[in-house]
């Protein structure tokens, strides 16, 4: 079943001033604990996805993975993990990025992907985009297109969505908090 946005908003918690003064964290452990929501977001990611045409689900450390797992393994589809820095044993390609509460360096594995793939991305929440924008430059280094990149939620205000479409790549979310 196609999980209601409003609901989905009312069981992700939101704590404030965390990591750091002035960020307002939206919190998706209340729905990796909650079955009905937990298996709302993912109906509806699979619902939206088993028509669409992509080769691989490129997943984001570490609440990416959660949802990338699911999806890779109902829709059948190769699943390629995005990891922050020193975590990947083999060759990996390395991108620094900005976050909304500092930097940090994504990393994939050299011959994960490789010229034609399709991918789709999935993370818990699209901010500032940061993250999101990072893997599409791997995914680009590699030779492959990113098709979508699809999160849980969005923090428009944010303006990562934004600046995800105007690099090409179409977004989608289960919910948004303005
Ligand atoms: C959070 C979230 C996204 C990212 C979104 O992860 O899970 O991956 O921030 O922010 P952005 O759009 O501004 O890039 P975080 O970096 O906190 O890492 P974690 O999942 O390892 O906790
Ligand atoms: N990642 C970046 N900003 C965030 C926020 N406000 N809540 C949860 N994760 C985040």
């Amino acid at each position: 079943m196609i999980i209601d946005d409003f609901y989905l908003k009312s069981q992700i918690r939101s704590v404030p001033d965390w990591p750091k003064p002035g960020v307002l964290f939206r919190d998706v452990t209340t729905i990796f604990e909650n079955p009905k929501a937990w298996r709302g977001v993912m109906d509806s990611f699979i619902h939206r996805y088993m028509e669409l045409d992509f080769s691989h689900i490129g997943a984001m450390d570490a609440r990416g993975f959660l949802i990338g797992s699911n999806l890779s393994y109902v829709l059948n589809k190769p699943l390629v993990l995005f990891r922050k820095k020193g975590k990947l044993p083999a060759k990996t390609l390395s991108v620094e990025y900005d976050l909304e509460y500092g930097t940090a360096s994504l990393e994939v594995h050299a011959d994960s992907l490789h010229k034609g793939d399709r991918v789709l991305l999935v993370d818990d929440l699209i901010a500032t985009g940061g993250t999101l924008l990072a893997a599409v430059q791997l995914i680009e280094k590699l030779g492959a297109k990113t098709i979508e990149a699809a999160a849980i939620m969005d923090l428009p205000d944010l303006g990562g969505s934004r600046r995800l479409q105007n690099a090409g790549v179409p977004t989608f979310s289960l919910c948004a908090f303005e």
